[in-house]
């Protein structure tokens, strides 16, 4: 079936470069224009849209009051601002409506991408009732500031470490937290970083920006009321996990792309469980208690009880935010005990992102016991011939096991 996308610009000229440039999607989109709020708002009275595409700056609504309206009346609509880089003060002030942020110009493949990733990302969750729950959620977290900025400035061109750098060191409050964290045993440098332009150099961009996505996810969580598991375990849980993905991605000779997806995965892989809990208080709470008092393992019981699992919960926040696919789909299934099928092309060292980012999830939970009442983790059979036998796993093991992890939490 054809997705419905909307484009609202008070530019016509936009509006006919968009028309122009995304015409060899006709066969897969119908694609609708609005020159103003109200217009798009008649047109989504008439008929469902899957994703809105909005201008920031219009006369009369503009696109953060466009945004907002559309997530009040038709929440599983996905929201998309599109603005000019001299707009983003305004963006950064006002996103909160908006599921992601694009810069104009914007060229085809990175909107088509973001588009198809975040509309699949939906369909990652199998139950529609807790999905639309979540997705009328106000406040569902919003890419920082900080990463939108820099994610622009990567769309401007090659951008230097020190240009990278300089964004983030703007933020004092964040640069500190980066620096701590990139100085901690997760990272297991040789040596100190004293500057976020120092820390951009040694760990890349993407890392950097990952590092900043989950801190920035962590602190939004900080103050939900009651919790079921412990906020501090589960951060040093994806801390480890991470830092664990990166030592097999060394260990297989990943290149630095797809080891850069399998650390963002392993660190971001249990983002459901915070969205879970903050919305979904109650239900959450009846899992952790059948969890302890039946010893069993969480990912299970949610899909019993509730139709869905905090992987696919993940995935679906982290589609709407245009992560890359590999990332997505590898946080969608870190649970699964058969091997991923039709996931974006695997490694070049033949294994998949998501495998990395299971094992890595596995391990920790097997090096770390951090509840005895959860049941314990065990490699499934078919996941371990997938990436060719315990053999392989036992050597993770033993080059995770060399890290020195664990004195952060302990
Ligand atoms: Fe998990
Ligand atoms: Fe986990």
């Amino acid at each position: 079936m054809k997705r419905t996308i909307l484009f609202v610009d008070d530019e016509p000229n936009i509006l006919m470069g968009l028309r122009r440039m995304l015409r060899p999607m006709r066969d897969k989109w119908e694609m609708l224009f609005a020159g103003s709020g109200p217009e798009a708002l008649e047109i989504m009275s008439r008929q469902h849209v899957d994703a809105v595409v909005s201008d920031m700056r219009m006369p009369g609504m503009d696109g953060p009051q466009l945004l907002r309206r559309i997530m009040k009346e038709h929440p599983d609509t996905i929201r998309f601002a599109l603005s000019g880089y001299s707009d983003q003060e305004m963006v950064g002030q006002s996103i909160a409506p908006t599921h992601q942020y694009l810069t104009k110009p914007c060229d085809e493949k990175q909107l088509v991408n973001a588009l198809e990733m975040a509309m699949e990302a939906r369909e990652l969750v199998p139950n529609k009732a807790v999905l639309d729950k979540i997705a009328r959620v106000e406040h569902l977290p919003v890419l920082p500031e900080i990463y939108n900025r820099i994610t622009a400035e990567l769309a401007k061109g090659e951008p230097s470490p020190k240009e990278i750098g300089d964004i983030v060191a703007r933020d004092v409050g964040m640069s500190a937290n980066i620096l701590k964290l990139v100085n901690s045993a997760y990272f297991g440098l040789p040596r100190h970083i004293s500057a976020p332009q120092q820390a951009v150099i040694v760990l890349g961009v993407n890392v950097i920006r990952s590092v900043i996505l989950s801190l920035h996810v962590f602190s939004s969580f900080q103050n939900v009321g009651r919790v079921s598991f412990s906020l501090p375990m589960l951060w040093g849980h994806s801390m480890r996990a991470g830092a664990m993905a990166r030592t097999i991605s060394q260990h297989e000779h990943l290149p630095k792309e797809e080891a850069d997806h399998a650390y963002i995965a392993a660190l971001l892989h249990d983002v459901g469980k915070l969205l879970m809990e903050a919305h979904c208080t109650e239900e959450c709470e009846r899992v952790y208690s059948i969890v302890r008092a039946e010893n069993r393992r969480v990912a299970e019981v949610e899909a019993e009880l509730l139709g869905l699992t905090h992987a696919e919960v993940g995935a679906y926040l982290l589609g709407l935010w245009g992560l890359p696919a590999q990332v997505v789909h590898a946080v969608a299934r870190h649970h699964d005990a058969s091997p991923p099928v039709g996931t974006p092309a695997g490694t070049t060292a033949g294994l998949d992102v998501a495998d990395i980012v299971h094992f890595a999830n596995l391990l920790d939970h097997e090096i770390f016991v951090f509840n005895e009442h959860y049941a314990k983790a065990v490699p499934s059979p078919e996941r371990l011939d997938a990436i060719g036998g315990p053999g392989r796993y036992a050597d993770w093991r033993k080059a995770v096991l060399t890290m020195g992890l664990g004195s952060e939490d302990k």
